[in-house]
């Protein structure tokens, strides 16, 4: 499937794995890479020199394009994307902010810089400061997700802008692809899909709980960094989301520490950086240590889990080459069989497409 975005990204299918903490680690993002999508390595979570073992671990696992997400609000952002600009990565996604310096670099060697926003006004604000492609995130999406839902966002912002924009949140099979295109994107980000295929290092115990869910299992709140998040809905998130307490935040400390291989004065300069905004900090990094300890040992009763409506659409693990290329044909298919129909058969035939692409 061809598309401004598989022209600018020069990939082969229009699917891109979102930068997930933990979770988007070099095997995943060879495979999607490796499949004809595009993978994005997530750096929020990693030191400078953790980035650079990555990438060149990325180089040995597959030939094919590959980008990086940089979390702009994180500590070590701006020492992660300078890591990534001189490996000289073929696409950089920015989020949760935005950089100029980091896109005139990466321009200066022909990357790509896709921004990730949540709303028009950041969307038309990234193209004006020179992003390539937009990555528009709804509020169905795993981890930190828009107000707006992305029936809603993405038409508005395809419209509104000249840039090609990818649509993220919800999306994990043909008929969502198929959606994206008909709502005006060129591909598509799954993020939660992706997490629970074969490739993904997402502890079994994790999977396993997640596969069992429905579309109602998750939990939407801005109680713990004070930006709206999307957890799978376990006991411990929903006890956090009703009393996150800086006590709470103060308790996760030694997690983060693991998390983040940090040592005691790493963990108090940060603090000592933080300054009024500790408050904020502390939710920051009770996510990230939390996210680790769910993901890492499986143990959802200690830690959290970040993850999507679409959660509720996925019963199987799958391989990342299964998932892209039935994604492609399923979206080709549901496509080609609405252009060549009259309005009536195409009315009549709107649920008619086959189980398999809808079991998924
Ligand atoms: C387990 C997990 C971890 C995530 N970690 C990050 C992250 O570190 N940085 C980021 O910008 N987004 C992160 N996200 C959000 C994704 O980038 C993406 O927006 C989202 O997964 C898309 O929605 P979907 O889950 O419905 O596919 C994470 C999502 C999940 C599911």
């Amino acid at each position: 499937m061809k598309t401004r975005i598989t022209e600018r990204l020069e990939i082969e299918n229009p699917i891109l794995c979102a930068g997930m903490g933990f979770v988007a680690v070099p095997e995943l993002i060879a495979a999607v890479s490796n499949a004809g999508g595009l993978g994005l390595l997530a750096t929020a979570v990693l030191t400078p020199d953790e980035v650079r073992e990555s990438v060149r671990e990325i180089r040995k696992r597959t030939d094919k394009p590959f980008g990086a997400n940089v979390t702009l609000q994180f500590e070590t952002a701006e020492d992660n994307a300078r890591v990534l600009l001189e490996e000289r990565v073929p696409v950089i996604n920015v989020s949760l902010g935005f950089s100029p310096w980091i896109v005139e670099q990466t321009h200066a060697y022909g990357g790509k810089i896709l921004s990730t926003v949540t709303n028009l006004r950041h969307a038309h604000s990234a193209q004006s400061k020179g992003a390539d492609g937009l990555i528009v995130t709804g509020h169905e999406a795993g981890g930190h997700g828009g107000d707006a839902t992305s029936l809603v966002v993405i038409p508005l912002i395809a419209e509104g802008v000249d840039i090609p924009v990818i649509a993220a949140g919800g999306f994990g099979d043909g008929r969502g692809l198929a959606a994206a295109i008909v709502l005006g994107a060129e591909g598509i980000s799954m993020g939660t899909r992706l997490a629970l295929s074969k490739e993904s290092p997402m502890h079994g115990r994790v999977k396993d709980l997640a596969l069992g869910m429905s579309e109602l299992d998750t939990v939407y709140t801005d109680s713990i960094d004070g930006q709206g998040t999307r957890f799978l809905k376990t006991e411990r998130v929903l006890a956090m989301d009703q009393s996150m307490s800086v006590f709470e935040a103060l308790r996760s400390i030694p997690k983060v520490k693991r998390a983040l291989r940090l040592t005691w004065l790493e963990v108090l300069a940060a603090g000592l950086r933080a300054g009024p905004d500790i408050r904020k900090a502390l939710g920051q990094a009770q996510i990230a240590g939390d996210t680790y300890e769910g993901l890492n040992s499986g143990d959802y009763e200690l830690g959290i889990v970040p993850g999507g409506q679409i959660v509720g659409a996925i019963n199987e693990e799958l391989s990342c080459e299964q998932i892209i290329s039935e994604t492609v044909s399923d979206a080709e298919r549901i496509l080609r069989s609405r252009a060549d129909d009259t309005l009536e058969d195409a009315m009549e035939r709107r649920n008619a497409v086959e189980p398999r692409a809808a079991s998924r």
